[in-house]
């Protein structure tokens, strides 16, 4: 037997033990492993109950994801559960850490579940662009009811082991050794003669709803309306409604093949990609193991705005004590005010209990005066984005903080290398780039000065982690990776309005691309008048985003910008005073409208951006293609399915993009739309950015 699953003796119980570093991954070994070991303990006539358990950090924590751009092996994870499933003496999945996807899969088919206190369970495939495909949609909701099991594989989010056992998923929480627990349940099982009936034969929570099939469409509806573009939900609910009028066995036929047609899909790939990509993020070329992250016991924000607030609840939400500073008593007030605001409405939606929202507000102290940064370990300064404030704080923070504190920066785009040598340390500047609204977006970049110590960059990625962040080193350069990449697509969308497009040409195009929304209601949700100002200090111009807010429309909050907006809505809707606007203004300047379709909208769009990626690659401002295409999922909205940015590209074929670019370039007169070199090169070479990254490694 592969050294993967070992099976030992505990007088009549026999155990299994999964150990395949570092999640134990369902890989081909593991599976034969399974098949090889229950069978001999279903044989073996002096075995009267197996445990299967696992070694190191996790239970099974799912399918091995690597496998799935190879040709599936036996035996397959179906075959390894309709095993487990058939088996007439108990069997008993004592499972810690996080038995995820086929993890789970595998318990299901057991008699029992038990798990360690902390233990979370889910059905995640969904988050891969898959759906479970060993049985998942036809035995959960036979265990937990059709709600709570649509629930978990559509949103793919995991649940604590006390909700588990609420639901009836698991049978006990133990704290201890799974095996010692798991085989004690065992003897308790035995000895209470307690009657085994697989979860496939289970049928009480199904039935009601078969009598009622209308109630399944109510269950799965509001699902559906989420799942925009994608492919995997709608298989899934397919799936789930087998419950109701397919045999199980045959259903779970119909599940693999669902499963393995997304498997092999261009939404899954890219899913996939960014699974990697993120984990890949995480990792810094260079940077020595013997690197340690300073211990974070304490920080304090400066600057109680619309990001400092929400930082703050960062650090809050991750149980690290935070001083919130201000330079007056209101502006503190209000911040703080308004944090409170935010985690009570958060109480109130049911997303946190009331004591969850005393301990975090707890955890946080208001303060005017930067006197009290003084004991942080690490200072996020959130003040507005103009060079000589940030100066003055950071000087300060120099002055009071002590030798081995880190000095982070949110500026979005100050050079944070001027702002480091504005301190007598370069050394332990970093830039911490969170998105608005902070608490929620995942997004940290991390910007890398040129003298941050490798110590105080690997303490912010450790940072960033720890509050839930996904954190992606960058370069410092104006508006780092995502705003950078930003720009080069705002100046096309306000061009293409000057070339014929409206608004909602423009937005729509993006929204059928796949973003939850246009730069224009974008621009309208964040408020023109930031841009604007930013422009103007800039002595930069938009045309038509200028004469909107010259008229007082700033967006949402004046219920009037790109489109009109009604009281108390935020639905866009056209507006024919910014049409006319735009025609005129087109004609002022002598360009002659022509339609544009929507295929050229989103090329004029995401080209320029991936030519400026390629840029950004080149300078080395990003350590990796796949870096740029997090950003961009976890930042901007660019759909996950689509795999980012450059994973997008190379699906395009990058010669089309290059020749595109050559043709928009001609078009606009715009010299940035003139191909990267290291575009130009691959397009050449037949290479693609994907492939950048596997020759590095
Ligand atoms: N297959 C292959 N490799 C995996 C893996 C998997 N299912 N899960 C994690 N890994 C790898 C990661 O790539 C990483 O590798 P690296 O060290 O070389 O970068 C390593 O394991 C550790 O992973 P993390 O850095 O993510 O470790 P964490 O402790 O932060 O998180 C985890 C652990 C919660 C298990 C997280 O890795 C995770 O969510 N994994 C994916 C779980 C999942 O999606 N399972 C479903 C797979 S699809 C399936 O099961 C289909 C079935 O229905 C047939
Ligand atoms: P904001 O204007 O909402 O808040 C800034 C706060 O800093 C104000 O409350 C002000 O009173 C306070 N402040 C000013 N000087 C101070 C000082 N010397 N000491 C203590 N507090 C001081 O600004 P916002 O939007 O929160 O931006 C803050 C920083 O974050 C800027 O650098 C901005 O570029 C950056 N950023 C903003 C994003 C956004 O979407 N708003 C996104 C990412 C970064």
């Amino acid at each position: 037997m592969p050294g993967v699953v070992a099976l030992r003796r505990d007088g009549e119980v026999a155990v299994i033990t999964v150990d395949n570093p570092p999640v134990n991954a369902l890989s081909q070994a593991v599976r034969t492993g399974l098949v090889d070991a229950f069978s001999q303990a279903r044989d073996d006539k002096t075995v009267k109950a197996i445990v299967l358990t696992a070694a190191g950090r996790t239970f099974i924590a799912g399918a091995d994801i690597t496998e799935f751009d190879k040709a599936p092996t036996s035996p397959t994870l179906v075959d390894v559960i309709a095993l487990i499933d058939a088996i007439e003496k108990p069997t008993i999945a004592a499972v810690h850490g996080t038995p995820l996807g086929g993890g789970l899969e595998v318990t299901l088919g057991c008699h029992f579940r038990i798990a360690a206190a902390g233990t979370r369970l889910g059905l995640p495939e969904i988050k891969l662009g898959l759906i479970p495909g060993a049985g998942g949609t036809q035995r959960l909701p036979r265990l937990v009811g059709m709600e709570k099991g649509a629930a978990m594989i559509l949103s793919g989010d995991p649940i604590p082991a006390s909700e588990a056992l609420a639901l009836g998923l698991i049978d006990e929480i133990f704290e201890g050794d799974p095996a010692a627990v798991g085989i004690a349940f065992a003897r308790k099982v035995l000895a209470e003669k307690r009657a085994i009936l697989p979860v496939s034969r289970r049928d009480d929570k199904i039935a009601p709803l078969r009598a009622d099939p209308v109630k399944f469409d109510a269950i799965v509806a509001a699902h559906a309306k989420r799942a925009r573009g994608l492919h995997a939900p709608t298989a899934a609910i397919e799936a789930l409604r087998m419950n109701l009028d397919v045999p199980i066995a045959q259903a779970i036929e119909r599940e693999r093949a669902k499963f393995m047609e997304l498997r092999g899909g261009e939404q899954s790939k890219a899913q996939r990609h960014i699974f990697f990509a993120e984990r890949e993020a995480a990792k810094i070329p260079g940077l020595s193991k013997d690197v340690k992250p300073r211990e974070i016991r304490r920080a304090a924000v400066i600057g109680a705005g619309t990001m400092g607030g929400g930082i703050a609840m960062c650090f809050a939400n991750a149980g690290i004590p935070v001083t919130v500073i201000e330079t007056k008593d209101e502006a503190l007030k209000r911040g703080l005010g308004l944090v409170e605001k935010n985690y009570r409405a958060s109480a109130a939606r049911g997303a946190m209990a009331n004591e969850d929202v005393d301990r975090r507000l707890g955890l946080m102290t208001g303060a005017v005066g930067l006197d009290a940064a003084k004991d942080a370990d690490i200072v996020v300064e959130a003040v507005f984005e103009e060079m000589d404030i940030k100066r003055d704080v950071f000087g300060k923070l120099d002055a009071l903080t002590g030798p081995d504190t880190v000095l982070a920066t949110n500026t979005s785009y100050l050079d944070v290398n001027a702002i480091a040598h504005t301190t007598t340390r370069p050394s332990s500047v970093v830039g911490m780039h969170f998105f608005s609204p902070a608490n929620v977006m995942k997004l940290l970049e991390i910007v890398r000065g040129a003298d941050t110590a490798p110590e105080v960059l690997a303490t912010a990625m450790a940072v960033g982690r720890k509050i839930g962040k996904v954190p992606v080193v960058v370069g410092v350069c104006h508006g780092f990776v995502g705003n950078r990449m930003l720009r080069a697509r705002s100046i096309e969308a306000e061009r293409l309005l000057l070339e014929g497009a409206l608004p909602q040409d423009v937005d729509g195009a993006l929204t059928e691309f796949g973003f939850p929304m246009g730069p224009f209601a974008m621009s309208d949700l964040a408020g023109l008048d930031v841009s604007w100002r930013m422009r103007k200090a800039q002595g930069a111009r938009a045309e038509i985003a200028d004469q909107l807010c010259e008229m007082g429309r700033f967006g949402q909050k004046t219920s009037k910008g790109f489109y009109l907006y009604e009281a108390g809505s935020r639905a866009p809707r056209p507006d024919p005073e910014v049409e006319a606007l735009i025609v005129a203004t087109s004609q002022r300047l002598g360009i002659t409208r022509t339609p544009l379709d929507r295929k050229t909208i989103t090329e004029r769009l995401i080209f320029p951006m991936i030519n400026e990626g390629a840029r950004i690659l080149e300078e080395g401002i990003a350590q990796r293609p796949g870096d740029i295409d997090v950003i961009w999922v976890y930042g901007y909205g660019f759909p996950i399915w689509r795999g980012g940015p450059m994973f997008y590209a190379d699906s395009v074929g990058l010669p089309y993009i290059r020749d595109r670019l050559i043709a928009f370039a001609k078009l606009t007169g715009d010299k940035r739309h003139e191909p990267a070199a290291l575009l130009s090169r691959l397009a050449k070479e037949g290479g693609t950015f994907g492939g950048l990254t596997a020759k590095a490694a």
